[in-house]
């Protein structure tokens, strides 16, 4: 499969010629999950879908994730919800098999059904967008997490991104760099060397929230830094 990388990663990101390969229905499980949130949806689905989620997202303003927690970024994001339920482990059952094709099906599917149960809804968009906020901030927020333990959170961005590539198919035939995509195939987009939270009408909605739940892990790591006035305290004075 062909894979774009660099300028011409952010490009395609843009480019409405460019869809996210489509899903197939599901009624329940992990293939009822994809196929009604944003995240591989497009057209006025995917805007339908991507707004609850913001919405989700704009229930738990960034400011409101303590720092702390039992280290995951779920359960701070889901206490800043409102959910009262341990969730997490459900969670990351959903979280590895997400992306088609990437984990255990089964494992997914009831972890899925179980936190529509708990969640209270039904089947339908907006208990979708609310597991699926958690889903996606899962993974790559605990990855960005511990990289950052070693590095500058902007250097992992730049270099060694916590999603490293995500898909796109091509509606039309093109060319990209100078190479020729055709109508219908599907290619690798990098997102290494900037645009690590995507680009585009589809990029991260949960940048800021995944900064700061990474800020506090970090700070969870050196409570010191914390301690005394700013003046005084050991360990000040970086970022
Ligand atoms: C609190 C943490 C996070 C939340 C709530 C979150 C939420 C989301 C959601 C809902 C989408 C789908 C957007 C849409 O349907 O239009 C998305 C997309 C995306 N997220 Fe996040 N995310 C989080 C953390 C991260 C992190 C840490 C990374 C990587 C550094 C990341 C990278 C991406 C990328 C690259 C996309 C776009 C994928 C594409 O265009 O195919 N996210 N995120």
């Amino acid at each position: 499969m062909q894979q774009i990388t660099g300028r011409e990663a952010a490009a395609v990101l843009r480019d409405p010629r460019f869809v996210v390969p489509p899903v197939p229905p599901g009624a329940t499980g992990i293939a009822w999950l994809r196929a009604s949130v944003g995240r591989f949806s497009t057209g006025v689905a995917h805007d339908r879908r991507r707004a609850l989620a913001v919405a989700v997202l704009a229930a738990a303003p960034p400011a409101t994730l303590p720092a702390g927690g039992d280290g995951h970024p779920v359960t701070v994001l889901a206490r800043a919800l409102g959910i009262t339920e341990p969730v997490t482990d459900l969670v990351r059952a959903v979280a590895q098999a997400y992306q088609p094709g990437t984990g255990d099906e089964s494992r997914a599917d009831a972890a899925v059904d179980r936190l529509v149960t708990i969640l209270g809804g039904g089947y339908d968009e907006p208990t979708a967008a609310l597991i699926g906020v958690l889903t996606q901030a899962c993974d790559a927020t605990a990855t960005l997490i511990e990289r950052a333990r070693h590095r500058p959170v902007d250097e992992v961005l730049h270099d060694d991104p916590p999603v490293r590539v995500t898909r796109r198919q091509a509606l039309v035939a093109t060319t990209v760099g100078g190479v020729p995509v055709q109508a219908g195939e599907v290619v690798l987009v990098g997102l290494a060397g900037g645009p690590a939270f995507g680009a585009g009408p589809r990029r991260c909605p949960g940048r800021e929230h995944a900064l700061t739940l990474v800020a506090g892990a970090l700070a969870r790591d050196s409570p010191t830094v914390h301690e005394g006035t700013p003046d005084t305290a050991p360990g000040t004075g970086t970022d």
